[in-house]
């Protein structure tokens, strides 16, 4: 009974225990601004500070506390970089982290196909989350300058439009996946010579019309949730800490709500730092860069001596909410993104993804034919019987190497493995030229001697050789296409120039295959009859090259920068030194906006092979350009049509671009600028109407008394053509 009544007391008096409620923080149906607020007022001043700066060599912290987790970064961007130890540069030497190496960014840009942009980002985004990361440190948007710049490979060209149309879909798409992008490096930097230090100064045209639209579109129109800063210095600061760069152009003009990090090693004052718009510190040398201390990473200049400046109130404490805000949005986007799909790495997809940017990637400069009345070099005749492969690039890993951007491949088609799938054992192969292993930070010199042989045996092959295939260029050694040093001279290196003399005068139908991220100088150029530009072109790179030699795929690459006859013909070649390379100290870009093709235009100075520029196995005919009315004003647009077709034997693609010039202007203006381009595909014998779509923005110049953008009325044109040099028709029009 006493039983009875107790229990009965009890069942009275008991309350169900309270259900525990998820914090909004965790709680993923809640719109992301309101968890990131909830996380911030649960946090402590330390824990908001020590999402700013790294705990190991490509990661930074959450709030372990909360169950927030931490971020991974990787490079990028041509595909995810191994693993590196946790506190120092040196590879981990894991077996589960080879991957698929995608065309360099120059390949990609030079596809001037925006689809081929979007499929790069996504795969590339599927090989990221197999490997777990949350940030791909790519991709790499610096203006292409000057043809010495070590770094060009991971960049699109001289083009700011060309560039900013190719940045937008790989990071919209690799953003769909909840991997971040990180668009670097931000802003100026155009070399490597001194690149930790060198102050760069730029007319404020030069910076708003070149150097800074494909970062302006990275972050307006495709949404990049990271940017990194540059190891340069801009007018005096560090672009790391830069107030104006990153408070004033990106965080206020451009609206950009995410996350910058620095280079690594790019942070160089802690209230600069604090103050002017950087979020995340890695890489900087502390003890975190070389012992595994743990506490090497509190000395960072946003560690220890940030938090110090805080809680003695010279830094205000909304900056650190504004930058923990911003981090923990990033974590919300990435790390701590359920939504996010799984990953995959070397996938058909993704190798098929590779094959189909290299093919319309590469560039086919020059192809002649060798007698009159023959047909040209390229496409190879089937009957060939003996086809001689020669080059060290025909081989190589040129993955390996580079600096940052070296990538361990778990699959590889070397060219000669391409040629070797189509015509098997018809194909041979000599060296021809050493050019040593790849060697960060050295240069490896070859013997004379070696070299002397290696010539003279590709030479005796080559003489009853039906076809010599010479697969040559630059590679990702120290001084080459390689990160932390510019490339030396503009000529071929190891002994290539000689090479080529010696097999063109005892074999006439000389192929020359040019991997590389930049252009060259060429002596030779009449002496060789067909010249394609090969890239570096990944994990595919070899079947895509065998793909456009025999004619299995028509080339249809154009080039996004330009190829000088001789340095000097270039912009930044063409003054003082203080112009390139720089002091040591400070930099002056005295060839202003007229970058690229729009020096050579202006200038009149014919480039070997001008920006646009890639041929194909067939021909494309233009018909006149007509513009929807002769005049327009500032509010309409002018539609512009021009008919193209192909009129040779086999389908094609053509990049139709158009350029526009003002005929009188205030102000000094480039000839013509890059302002739309379509590519299309034409079976032989159809023709397609291209239409263009030309507003007043098209006309505008950087004012830089009002600081505006602005079109002054008068005559205009529209060049339509094939490339920069080979304008086919012209509209003229006038703004009202
Ligand atoms: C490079 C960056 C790279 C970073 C991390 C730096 O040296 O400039 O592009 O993302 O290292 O490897």
């Amino acid at each position: 009974m006493k039983k009875t009544i107790l229990s009965i007391m009890a069942l009275v008096t008991w309350t169900a225990p309270a259900v525990a409620q998820t914090p909004v923080y965790l709680d993923d149906s809640q719109p992301i601004e309101a968890r990131v607020q909830d996380a911030l007022r649960r946090m402590t001043l330390k824990e908001k500070v020590r999402l700013s700066y790294a705990q190991s060599k490509f990661s930074s912290p959450g709030v372990p506390r909360l169950g927030i987790p931490e971020l991974y970064w990787n490079d990028g961007p041509h595909g995810v970089r191994m693993e590196i130890n946790w506190n120092d540069w040196n590879h981990a030497g894991w077996t589960n982290d080879s991957i698929t190496a995608f065309p360099a960014l120059t390949a990609l840009a030079a596809t001037w196909n925006p689809d081929m942009s979007a499929i790069y980002g996504k795969s590339i985004s599927e090989e990221a989350l197999y490997r777990e990361k949350d940030v791909m440190l790519g991709p790499g948007v610096n203006i292409y300058r000057t043809p010495l710049n070590g770094r060009n490979f991971e960049y699109m060209g001289e083009d700011p439009y060309l560039a900013s149309v190719m940045v937008v879909p790989y990071i919209q798409e690799m953003q769909k996946n909840g991997v971040a992008a990180c668009v670097k490096h931000y802003a100026l930097n155009n070399q490597e010579t001194w690149r930790n230090h060198i102050d760069v100064h730029v007319s404020e045209r030069a910076l708003y019309e070149i150097y800074l639209p494909a970062f302006k579109a990275a972050i307006v129109e495709a949404g990049s949730w990271t940017i990194m800063g540059a190891y340069n210095k801009i007018a005096g600061t560090h672009a790391c800490h830069n107030d104006r760069m990153l408070n004033q152009i990106l965080k206020k003009d451009w609206n950009f709500d995410g996350v910058v990090v620095s280079d690594w090693g790019g942070t160089h004052d802690t209230k600069e730092a604090a103050l002017n718009g950087l979020e995340v510190e890695m890489g900087s040398y502390t003890d975190g860069l070389s012992s595994d201390n743990s506490n090497g990473y509190d000395s960072y200049y946003l560690g220890n001596a940030y938090l110090k400046m805080i809680e003695e109130g010279k830094v205000p404490e909304s900056v650190v909410n504004d930058k923990a805000a911003r981090i923990l949005r990033l974590i919300f986007r990435t790390s701590m993104n359920r939504k996010k799909p799984f990953g995959s790495i070397c996938t058909e997809e993704h190798y098929a993804a590779a094959e189909a940017i290299g093919n319309e990637g590469i560039v086919l400069l020059k192809n002649a034919p060798v007698a009159k009345k023959s047909p040209a070099l390229l496409p190879l005749k089937n009957d060939y019987q003996n086809i001689l492969v020669v080059g060290d690039n025909a081989t190589r890993k040129l993955n390996e190497g580079g600096g940052s951007s070296e990538l361990k491949v778990k699959d590889m088609v070397s060219p000669l493995d391409g040629l070797r799938a189509i015509y098997g054992d018809r194909v041979k192969y000599a060296q021809g030229y050493a050019a040593g292993q790849p060697m960060y930070g050295n240069v490896n010199e070859i013997p004379q001697e070696v070299q002397d042989k290696l010539r003279a045996e590709a030479v005796a092959m080559a003489k009853d050789a039906d076809v010599v295939i010479l697969v040559g260029g630059l590679n990702k050694n120290h001084l080459q296409d390689c990160e932390g040093g510019d490339r030396q001279s503009y000529g071929l290196p190891f002994g290539q120039e000689k090479l080529i003399e010696e097999l063109q005068a005892v074999n006439k139908n000389l192929v020359l295959v040019l991997l590389s991220g930049n252009a060259v100088e060429m002596p030779w150029i009449d002496k060789v009859p067909a010249i394609v530009q090969g890239w570096y072109l990944g994990s595919m790179g070899g079947k895509s090259i065998a793909n456009v030699l025999s004619g299995k795929v028509n080339p249809s690459g154009k080039l996004p920068f330009s190829f000088p006859v001789k340095l000097t013909d270039n912009g930044a070649h063409s003054f003082d030194s203080l112009c390139y390379p720089g002091d040591g100290v400070k930099q002056v870009y005295k060839e202003d906006i007229q970058v690229g093709y729009r020096w050579h235009d202006t200038k009149k100075i014919p480039a070997a092979f001008a920006f646009g520029h890639g041929l194909s196995y067939t021909t494309f005919e233009y018909g006149k350009a007509v513009a929807s009315a002769k005049k327009m004003t500032a509010d309409d647009q002018l539609e512009i049509s021009v008919k193209v077709k192909n009129t040779g034997a086999v389908a094609g693609k053509e990049v139709v671009q158009l350029y526009i010039g003002d005929d009188k202007s205030s102000v000094v203006r480039p000839l013509k600028e890059l302002k739309h381009f379509q590519k299309i595909a034409l079976n032989p014998g159809e023709e397609q109407t291209v239409t263009f779509i030309v507003s007043a923005d098209d006309l505008k110049y950087y004012d830089e008394a009002s600081k505006d953008w602005k079109a002054e009325a008068g005559k205009f044109k529209a060049y339509i053509g094939s490339s920069s040099a080979d304008i086919r028709t012209v509209v003229p029009f006038v703004l009202e």
